[in-house]
């Protein structure tokens, strides 16, 4: 599924973004709009230049080890079902991994962290670390853990520059979160970002 274009700028600074970003537990139903869902994808792991690989985030030897995962709720974005959809940075489009609503099971693999669930989008940003410790070794795992830091903030800014909230939960079981999603067993959840309206 493509997705719609992403803009380049907007109405509210860095600055304020940076001023309001707060951490979010609790979230409306309110569902997001196709373009805000482009939006927060796209400044996760976009690319940004206009003829070359480049990401919105920063990446050690641009290598780019991260993969991002969506998981959407019933209802949740304008326009899309709920599933689990993996986010192809190249084409800027949604490839799906599996339908239905998985927000419960990712909240109890997040330490029944049951917030989680009520968000409409969370954002899931996994790391494949062969990627970059084939020129790294294992110090490549740290860039990868180092690089979803970058990802989940400009994921929170832009969240905020939209009129959305983001969280960042960093505890939950790895092998349930991989369970939940139906990613590859090589694909390491890292961070996992849910977005919505407070
Ligand atoms: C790596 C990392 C992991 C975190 N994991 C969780 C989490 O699992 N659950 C949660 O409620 N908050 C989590 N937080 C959010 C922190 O609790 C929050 O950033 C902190 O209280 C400061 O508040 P603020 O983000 O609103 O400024 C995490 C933050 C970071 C940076």
């Amino acid at each position: 599924m493509n997705l719609p274009k992403p803009r380049t700028d907007g109405n509210v600074s860095v600055e304020r973004t940076i001023k309001d970003r707060r951490t979010v537990r609790s979230f409306t139903s309110r569902p997001l709009t196709l373009e805000q869902f482009s939006q927060i994808l796209w400044s996760g792991q976009g690319i940004t230049q206009d003829d070359g690989f480049k990401r919105a985030a920063p990446s050690a030897g641009a290598l780019y080890p991260m993969d991002l995962y969506a998981v959407v709720g019933h209802d949740a974005v304008a326009g899309t079902g709920p599933g689990i959809y993996h986010y192809e940075s190249t084409t800027h489009a949604l490839n799906i991994v599996a339908e239905g609503d998985h927000r419960d099971e990712l909240a109890q693999a997040s330490l029944s962290q049951l917030w989680v669930a009520k968000a409409p989008v969370s954002v899931v940003i996994c790391a494949e670390y062969p990627r970059i410790t084939a020129k790294y070794g294992l110090r490549g795992e740290r860039y990868a853990m180092m690089e979803s830091g970058h990802i989940g903030q400009n994921i929170f800014l832009q969240a905020g520059a939209l009129g959305l909230n983001a969280g960042i939960v960093g505890a939950f079981i790895d092998v349930e979160v991989k369970k939940a999603l139906k990613i590859p067993q090589s694909h390491e959840p890292l961070l996992i970002i849910p977005v919505g309206y407070r």
